[in-house]
This record gives C-alpha cells, structure tokens and sequence, in this order.
C-alpha cells in the first residue's frame, strides 16, 4: 500500500510538471447527480462559475434538461424555447437518407425548412430526457450475494427493479429503466421522458456535414461540419405524442443559450452526453484478449470486406451510390478498432496493466480475509480469458467474416416466413402480412446490391474463415465445399451465385406470389440456404453457448475485481464505465503534442477546409456556394481573426454514443457539439492517456454560419439565444 501511495505522489508530480504550465486534462464520465459529492469543487477549480445543482437537479431546471439521449446511440441538446435539436450529421444520417429521394436529395443538397410545415416527421426516432437518477443500490445488494448464481442473482434483480420502476413512474406518463454501475457493484434507476414525434428541420450539403469523410475520419487537423437538426413536438399538453398534425414543439424546461464570443486554449469545458461503452477496469488478460483476439480479427476481416467494396466502388458509380453508406459504417469502427490496437501497442498499455495488476495481488496477499475473497482472481481470469479467446475467435469469424457476406444475411430474412408458412396453425392473415413484408424486403435487396462484388466478398470470406477457424471449431459445411470441391473456393462460389434462386429476383417473387410446400422445397434445397443456416446453426449451437457462459463468468469475476480495486483505493474517486446513460466529462481546451516534433493546435478555421478542398479529392469537396462566401468573407458575426472556427479539441473524455453532445463553457452556456475523438488517444475506452485523449467538437460559430450564410435560415438563427459577450 504505502509503495502504490509513493507512485500515487510520483505520478501526480509528473502530472503537475508537464501540466502547470498551461492547462490540464481530466479522466472520467461522471454521473450528473453525484457531482456536487465528487467533482464539483474540482470543477470550480479548474474554472467552472455555475454549481453542480444547476447541471443537474431535480428541483428546478438545469442543463441535464437541455440534453436528449437522440435514437438509441448519439446525443442531441436543445437550443431553442421550441426544441430545436442540435446533434451531429452522422447522427440524422439515416433519417435524413430515409426522407431523401432522387430528386429531394437531401443528404446531396442538403434541407432548410422554411416553417414549421416543412418540417419532416421522422418515423421511428426517438429523444429521451432524464427527469431523475436515483441510486437504489441499497434497495438491491442486501438481496444478493456472490454465493448466487450468475441466474438467480439476475432473476432477483429483475423483480426488485421492477417493482422500483413501476413505483417511481406510478401516475405519470415517465418510463423508467435501471443500469448496474462498476461492473455490478451499484445500481441506479432512471426516470425518463420519452419523445417520439421528432421532426427533421435542416442539413447542409453532406459535402459540408461530412467534410473529409473516411480520410479524416477519428483525425486531426479535423473541418467536418457534423451536424443536423431536429425538432421535438409534443401533445396538446406538451406530453410525448405519436406523430400528429396537431401537435406543436414542444415547450422545454431549459435550453441552451449560445456564446459565439470566442474561446481560447485552457478554458473550462465540459461536456454532458450519452456514451455508450468503455472497459476501463479490465485485468490485463482481459486487455490482452481485446488486443490480440476482438480487435485483431475483427481489423482483419472488416479490411478484406472493405478492400474488395472499394474496388468495386471505384469502378463502377451505381455501386458507389449503393454501398458508400454501407461502407462508411463498416469503415468507421474498423478504423477505430486499428487505431485502439496501434495506441495499446504503442504505449505497452498491456504492459502497463500487467503492472497494476502486480499491485493487486500483493494488496489481496497481504491479508488473509482479502486472500480469501480476491486471492484468486487473477488465475481465474487467466483462465476464463484463454476459453473466451477461442469462442471469441469463432464468433467472430461466423457473425463478422461469414455472415458479413450479404447474400447469407439476406437468405436468412426468409427464415420467418418459411417457419410460419410450413406451420398448419398458422394465421393466415400474419402469413399474408409476413409475405409482404418479405417482398418488400426482395425488392429492397436488389435495389441496393452487387452481386459481382458480393461473390468477391463471399469467396475472401469463405478462404479467409478456412484459413483462420480451428479444425475443431468450423461450421461442418466449410469442410464439405473444401472436400467436394478440391479446396477450390472459387468454384464453389462460383456455382453458389449462378445457381441460388434467392438471386433471380423475378423467379423469387413470383414463387412468393404463390408460396406453398413446393416453393418452400424449392428454397430450402438452395445452395445459399443450405450454406446460411448451417453457419447459424453453427453459431447458435456450438459457439453461442460457450461464449454466452464466459461472457458470465468473466462479468463475476469483473465484478469481484472492481470491488477489490474499490477497496484497495479509498482515496481515489472511481468513474463508472460508460453504459449509455447520461454523464459529464470536464477539461480544458486543449491541443496536443501526439509525438515528438509533433504539436497539434487546438483549433481549425475554415480556411483549412478550403485548402483541403484544393486537393481534388472527392472526400474534399468543397460546395460553389462556400467558396463564394469565403472569397467574399461574408462570415457575419461569426468571424474571428478573418475566417470562421471550425473545430476545435478539449481534453475530455468521451466515446461512441457522446456524438452530438453539447460542449459547454464555464457558464454552461454551448461552445460546440463533440463528433468525435483524435486518433492517438481512441484506446481511452480501455486506457486514458491524459496527454493523448483529445475529444474534437464542431464550434459553434461554425454551425450558425453554415445555417445562417448558407443555409438563409434566419428564422432558425432567431429562435437562439446567441450571447456574444464574455
Ligand atoms: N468517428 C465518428 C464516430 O465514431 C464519426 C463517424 C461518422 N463518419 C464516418 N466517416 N464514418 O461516430
Ligand atoms: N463519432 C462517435 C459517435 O458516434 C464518437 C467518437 C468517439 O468514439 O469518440 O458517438
């Protein structure tokens, strides 16, 4: 103990050091109730002038009540008395993309709704506010114990949150969920208010709103202008509504004021949003599993798949046109995915933790009640991860390598439809609906695939699976096409795209126009049937199972391990790992230096865009009518220092899910929304590097610029709170 408190004091020195000089970084995503107890005067310190009740309180309004979790994975804040939404443009992507045709393209050209009636209903999306989190751990744990098992601990749970949540929405029109924090150790309930009538409002040109595209990607020097807007509308009562007519915005409990005064490196800024995932308490084995199994299989699959989708993307512009969405999704966490390892590997974080865990088990050694209880789990683990690397591994060749071949994804969209048609009690009338909805899903097929490319992609997977999978753990169709066909992959699939009938789209629908047992013969004889459900079946029966059970096991222990770290450091604060729910993450704005000689300032301008725009690259271009504002430095008053900010960097600490987040300053009023992170600090989902992890939000000024110069759509700018002093 005393040993770690020196390195404590060493560390903290170094921190100091490097630091004092100009600014300083912060771990953690915070949750919002617990600040006053944890951060706040920490907080205040490092500049903040408003109070921890005004972020979040339930008594009276606060900025918790500006922020929406937006769909089920970004965030979006209000900005407006009638709930004009901002979040980021890969947020609204595929909604917009939804509303778009080919001639209202509005991911191309991008949309400005010229009144509330050109506001666009967007079926399907959601945005939930947070009306209350409380912690009813106490509630929970004295019900459980470790002697449980992992089943009946979750059946127990299960029946007293219930019956928590049933009691705490009782007479309202809230719902509510609870979350476990620190791996199980803690439990939180939230009270939520859900919307679901959100409107689109406006969008630039993709050009602008994904400006650098997958080049730029997780990158600074960053000019990306990600971000769209929405609308929530509500009842009668200003009460969540289904979509209507008659509804109206909804009138919000706060919203964000704006400041366009400039900001400048080591201000305070904070940042509150929705991150969905990060592992920060795993052992080394469990780093190491990350490293070398989840991120290295699936880096290598994902590269062959989007290899082979952009050749044939390159060649040939329907295909463009029908795959860049599909490969920009594919394109972005294989990139993160290299990125984590490139960092891991770089700093020996594996190392690292090796370290700390060294630490660990000389603390659980030093006493006999702790031998007793934590002792062990270092061996355990090891133990656990050596079977979960190998169920992991054929997991991932099935659901990534396998099943990242359209062709069987889409084969087993039938599955439904056969299983109801084959059963005699069936209802006809769900049968009747199930076929339609099976030749929409045809039609809707079709009309976004390449065949040619999907055959290239079915013969680098199959090899690629033949190559990686162990004999003892393959789908046992695998060993048959090698048998029947000498080894010879290529004749196969070959055989396999000329042949299968779910690829003749006219014979396919006209065999659904009259789907009885002789068609149901017909597909389930297919080839690509045949090749799809024995892969599932596969997964289902010889994979899911035993990485089910190490997914348990490794979360016991995880639990077990938190609870010692807990134990081991009383003094320091603890973060929960992120879990979707809503949590703060303070800093500075910040630049930084990635590697030597190497220093990254901490803002871009549009200026930056332009000349990247000189470039010809298609990822680059810039729209006619930017040029124009910028050749005539038409900036209004969002000009600083002869052009506009663009992006600008904080060391916060953020993930996926925290897209679209409002960036506050030390009022808490909006400087930027975050869309993403620099690339030398993206392994802070398992390690934080205070000098590496930059988070890179989109300012302001930008946005407003873009809406008001571009766009014309003043009566937007109008409805803001814009504050332009300091
Ligand atoms: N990297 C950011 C995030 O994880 C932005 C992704 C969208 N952009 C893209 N080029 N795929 O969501
Ligand atoms: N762009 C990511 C998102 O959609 C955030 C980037 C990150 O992981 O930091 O949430």
């Amino acid at each position: 103990m005393g040993k770690s408190v020196n390195c404590l004091h060493l560390l903290s020195l170094n921190f100091l050091l490097l630091f004092s000089n100009y600014s300083f970084a912060k771990e953690g995503m915070w949750l919002p109730n617990l600040l006053g107890h944890v951060n706040e005067a920490e907080m205040k310190d490092l500049g903040m002038k408003i109070s921890a009740d005004d972020i979040y309180s339930i008594n009276h309004t606060s900025l918790k009540d500006a922020v929406v979790q937006f769909g089920g994975g970004c965030t979006g804040e209000l900005i407006s008395s009638q709930s004009l939404l901002l979040t980021n443009h890969h947020c609204g992507f595929s909604q917009i993309q939804s509303l778009s045709t080919l001639e209202k393209n509005y991911i191309k050209d991008g949309y400005w709704a010229k009144s509330f009636e050109e506001e666009l209903p967007c079926p399907g999306l959601t945005a939930t506010f947070i009306i209350e989190i409380r912690n009813v751990s106490e509630q929970i744990l004295p019900f459980i114990s470790d002697t449980m098992s992992e089943m009946k601990r979750q059946s127990v749970i299960k029946l007293i949150t219930d019956n928590l949540e049933k009691a705490a929405i009782s007479g309202t029109h809230y719902k509510a969920f609870t979350k476990s924090f620190y791996q199980g150790n803690e439990f939180y309930l939230f009270i939520t208010e859900v919307f679901t009538d959100i409107r689109f409002v406006g969008v630039a040109p993709k050009a602008i709103g994904n400006f650098g595209s997958d080049t730029d990607n997780w990158m600074w020097p960053r000019h990306t202008g990600d971000f769209s807007l929405f609308r929530i509308y509500a009842g009668k009562d200003n009460h969540p509504a289904d979509y209507s007519k008659e509804n109206k915005p909804f009138s919000p409990r706060y919203f964000l004021p704006i400041n366009i005064s400039g900001i400048k490196e080591g201000d305070f800024a904070m940042i509150m949003g929705f991150p969905g995932k990060t592992n920060e308490y795993l052992p080394a084995e469990g780093l190491e599993m990350v490293y070398s199994q989840t991120n290295a299989d699936k880096v290598r699959i994902r590269e062959q798949r989007l290899k082979i989708w952009k050749e044939a993307m390159g060649t040939n512009d329907t295909i463009q046109l029908n795959y860049s969405a599909k490969y920009r999704t594919l394109a972005n966490y294989y990139k993160k995915w290299s990125l984590e390892n490139q960092n891991l590997r770089k700093h020996e974080s594996i190392l690292k933790r090796k370290g700390f865990d060294k630490q660990f088990l000389e603390w659980t050694l030093a006493d006999s009640m702790r031998r007793a209880e934590f002792g062990n789990l270092l061996n355990d683990f090891s133990e656990i991860y050596s079977k979960g690397k190998v169920f992991g591994h054929a997991l991932d060749y099935t659901s990534e390598s396998l099943m990242g071949i359209e062709l069987l994804n889409y084969v087993l969209s039938f599955k439904k439809l056969i299983e109801l048609r084959r059963n005699i009690h069936a209802d006809e009338k769900e049968v009747e609906v199930q076929l339609e909805k099976t030749k929409k899903m045809v039609n809707g097929f079709f009309k976004s695939y390449s065949k040619s490319t999907d055959k290239k992609v079915c013969f680098s997977m199959l090899k690629l699976s033949d190559e990686n999978m162990s004999d003892s753990l393959r789908p046992d169709i695998l060993v048959r096409i090698k048998n029947d066909f000498s080894g010879d992959f290529m004749k196969y699939t070959e055989e396999l795209y000329s042949k299968t009938i779910f690829l003749k789209q006219e014979k396919l629908l006209s065999m659904l126009n009259n789907f009885g047992s002789v068609e149901i013969k017909k597909l389930t004889k297919d080839p690509a049937w045949k090749l799809a459900i024995n892969i599932q079946d596969f997964q289902k029966e010889k994979i899911q199972p035993s990485y089910n059970a190490f997914v348990q096991g490794s979360a016991k222990l995880l639990r077990k391990y938190m609870e010692g770290i807990l134990q081991m450091d009383t003094v320091k604060q603890f973060y929960p790992d992120a879990n979707s729910t809503l949590r703060v993450t303070y800093g500075s704005i910040q630049g930084m230096n990635p590697r030597d000689g190497v220093i990254y300032k901490w803002q871009t301008n549009l200026d930056g865009l332009i000349e990247k725009g000189n470039l010809n690259d298609d990822d680059f271009q810039v729209p006619e009518k930017l040029k124009e504002l910028y050749a005539t430095r038409n900036f209004g008053q969002y000009e600083s220092n002869g052009s506009v900010p663009l992006a600008f960097l904080t060391s916060t600490q953020t993930t996926g899910g925290n897209s679209g987040s409002p960036v506050l300053n030390d009022k808490g009023e909006l400087i930027g929304t975050s869309f993403d992170r620099a690339s030398e600090g993206v392994m802070s989902d398992y390690v934080f590097d205070e000098k590496l992890t930059r988070t890179i939000s989109l300012d302001i000024r930008f946005t407003l610029f873009i809406i008001e110069k571009l766009g014309g759509a003043d009566r937007l700018i109008q409805e803001m709170k814009i504050i332009k002093d300091k």
